[in-house]
């Protein structure tokens, strides 16, 4: 099963011609766009004054976001050209303070310590089978100090069904899994990397990170175009968590 990451990237390479489809109203949301109540209230003001590093940027509208929220600059990363592409020509054309370069993460191509924040999420743990090595590179990327926040679907998400009658736990998913392919994305074949909450936190405090903030939220930070409401977005169980870190 993809164990070279191949075969996902291959679906983002098809899967990322959306960004160049969408373009236009990515630039209309980008006019207004703010991150999430709980984010802007976890993040208070580290964001002002920040120079942020963004790996797995996609659409970039978190940048622009995270821009009009104070940061300096942000540094969006992403492997996928027509998320780079787009996300430049639409922050240049706002004026805002964002620049992109290709990565391929865990490996930032990025200089030590060049970065008060890292920020993440939204559908990007998810892609790394190396979260270890992940997270040394967000440590080597954070001037001491420095933070890294995570807003992401929590790691309980695989199991949820999306029946909108009544709650069901997917039969032919495991919490424990290491992986599976997803089966609703836009490029069908994409593998997930599956990381328990424990796994996450774990990784976070060996990478040399101390924890200040861990949040677990019902609603999910993403529902697809042709679902309104699933039973399992109404309040009882856990859709996203959020994580903020300090490199020690
Ligand atoms: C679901 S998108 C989410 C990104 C962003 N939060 C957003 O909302 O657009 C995931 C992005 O991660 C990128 N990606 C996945 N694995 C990657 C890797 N190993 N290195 C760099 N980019 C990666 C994909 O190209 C895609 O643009």
């Amino acid at each position: 099963m993809d164990v070279t990451g191949d075969e996902t990237r291959a679906a983002w390479a098809i899967a990322s011609r959306k960004y160049e489809d969408e373009y236009a109203e990515h630039l209309e949301e980008a006019r207004t766009v703010a991150l999430l109540p709980e984010e802007v209230e976890a993040l208070g003001d580290l964001v002002v004054g920040a120079d942020v590093v963004h790996p797995m940027s996609g659409h970039g509208l978190d940048d622009i976001a995270l821009a009009r929220l104070g940061a300096r600059s942000v540094h969006g990363l992403d492997y996928s050209e027509a998320a780079l592409s787009s996300a430049q020509r639409r922050a240049d054309e706002l004026g805002m303070p964002c620049r992109y370069t290709r990565a391929v993460m865990p490996d930032s191509g990025l200089e030590s310590a060049c970065a008060d924040l890292v920020y993440t999420g939204k559908g990007a743990l998810i892609w790394l089978p190396d979260l270890p090595a992940f997270f040394a590179e967000v440590h080597r990327l954070l001037r001491a100090g420095g933070w890294f926040y995570v807003y992401e679907a929590h790691p309980l998400v695989p199991l949820w069904g999306w029946d909108t009658d009544e709650i069901r736990v997917r039969p032919d998913r495991s919490y424990f899994a290491p992986s599976h392919v997803n089966d609703s994305f836009p490029a069908n074949g994409a593998v997930e990397r599956q990381h328990t909450l424990s796994e996450i936190v774990m990784a976070c405090r060996r990478a040399g990170f101390e924890i200040e903030h861990l949040d677990e939220h019902p609603e999910p930070f993403w529902r697809p175009e042709h679902l309104n409401a699933a039973a399992a977005w109404d309040g009882r169980l856990p859709n996203s968590f959020s994580l903020l870190a300090r490199r020690a």
